[in-house]
């Protein structure tokens, strides 16, 4: 029977029932055959990719389904990729993206005005694309959120004062003695290459600009390889400026319009990695800056705390965490404690400040 043709598939899947037997089994078996830990996400996000499977094979339970997966490698691929949700463009949350150049403006005391730079697209561009956070009201709003926590502006200094030091190691660079920034995850690349954009742009107009390394990790292999391409469509440059989108990509006729390929200059500041992060970093570095946007949201809350920790280890002592706009720790989670309300970023500090 072809289950898509007779019903709408909203209630289609709200009515498939889950038994938990079958639904444990199904977990330790996928993580059996792919080493993935299925564990960490939410049930409700796991539930509805196996009942889409199972819509589309059609299996009327999931013991039905357990029974097919076991026996069919395909499926288990089928399931694994359309699992990881891979969306992303570039500069998403273009906000976030001027907070981060900002801190390296701050840091190392150069006059705003004397930068060439705009992240900011065009608000045309942002209404024809009809971006999702409704982007162009976002422009009202940011400019009249002012209030940050008192730890902003004492640990802030800190960090700021540890990109001054960099500046002032001596070369060559190594990862002692330049800035770490990790993007994770990083899906198909646009968000790491968002901040190699920036930090290029300022490196030819800052002298003495500190080096920098940046790492990109993702879990799912043919969105690391699409990163490694290099190539994308116009739906990753929705939130793009014109100042970076002519600086940075060429433009590739093809038979529907065209490609955006982004320059090899950018390509090569990225160290893109295959990684399930909740087994760990497979690099064997710490980190000043990490990015860790749009995948908390999808960990269950037991796990959430396990994956917190990771990443707690991984950043430096005054090391700042990004996570995405949906997401929080509220004002603190351990060490990490929270400096930026609106653009959900977190500083790593034992200091108490009252
Ligand atoms: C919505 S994208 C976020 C991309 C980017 N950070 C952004 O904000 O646009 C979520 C990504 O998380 C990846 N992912 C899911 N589970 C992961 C895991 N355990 N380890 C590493 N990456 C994972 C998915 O493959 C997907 O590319």
């Amino acid at each position: 029977m072809n289950f898509d043709s007779k019903f709408n598939k909203g209630n289609l899947i709200d009515n498939i029932p889950v038994d938990e037997n079958s639904y444990r089994a199904l977990i330790q078996l996928l993580k059996k055959k792919t080493g993935l830990n299925f564990e960490y996400y939410n049930k409700s996000f796991i539930e509805k990719r196996i009942k889409s499977r199972m819509i589309r094979i059609p299996c009327k339970t999931l013991s039905q389904y357990y029974e097919y997966i076991s026996s069919n490698s395909a499926e288990i691929k089928k399931f694994t990729e359309g699992f990881t949700v891979n969306y992303t463009f570039f500069f998403r949350d273009y906000d976030v993206f001027e907070t981060f150049q900002d801190l390296f403006i701050q840091g190392l005391y150069v006059n705003r005005k004397d930068i060439k730079s705009n992240i900011r697209p065009d608000p045309a561009k942002l209404a024809k694309f009809h971006t999702k956070t409704n982007a162009v009201k976002n422009l009202h709003k940011i400019r009249s959120l002012t209030e940050k926590p008192a730890r902003y502006y004492i640990d802030i200094f800190i960090f700021l004062n540890q990109l001054s030091y960099y500046r002032k190691m001596k070369r060559p660079k190594s990862t002692n003695n330049c800035i770490n920034i990790w993007s994770c995850p990083c899906a198909t690349g646009e968000e790491p290459y968002s901040i190699g954009m920036i930090l290029d742009n300022l490196e030819t107009q800052v002298p003495r600009f500190p080096d920098y390394k940046i790492v990109a990790s993702d879990i799912a292999p043919e969105a690391i390889e699409k990163a490694n391409i290099g190539v994308y469509t116009d739906d990753s440059m929705k939130e793009i400026s014109d100042y970076y989108d002519n600086k940075y990509f060429t433009k590739q006729k093809t038979h529907f319009g065209h490609t955006n390929i982004i320059k090899e200059r950018i390509k090569n500041k990225i160290e893109f990695v295959v990684e399930d992060v909740t087994k760990g970093h497979q690099m064997p570095y710490k980190y000043d800056i990490i990015f860790c946007r749009y995948l908390l949201i999808y960990f269950n809350r037991e796990n959430r705390h396990k994956f917190l920790k990771i990443l707690e280890n991984q950043l430096n002592e005054n090391g700042i965490l990004i996570l995405g706009k949906t997401e929080t720790l509220f004002n603190s989670w351990g060490s990490l404690q929270l400096i930026d309300t609106n653009n959900r970023i977190y500083i790593k500090s034992h200091s108490k400040i009252n």
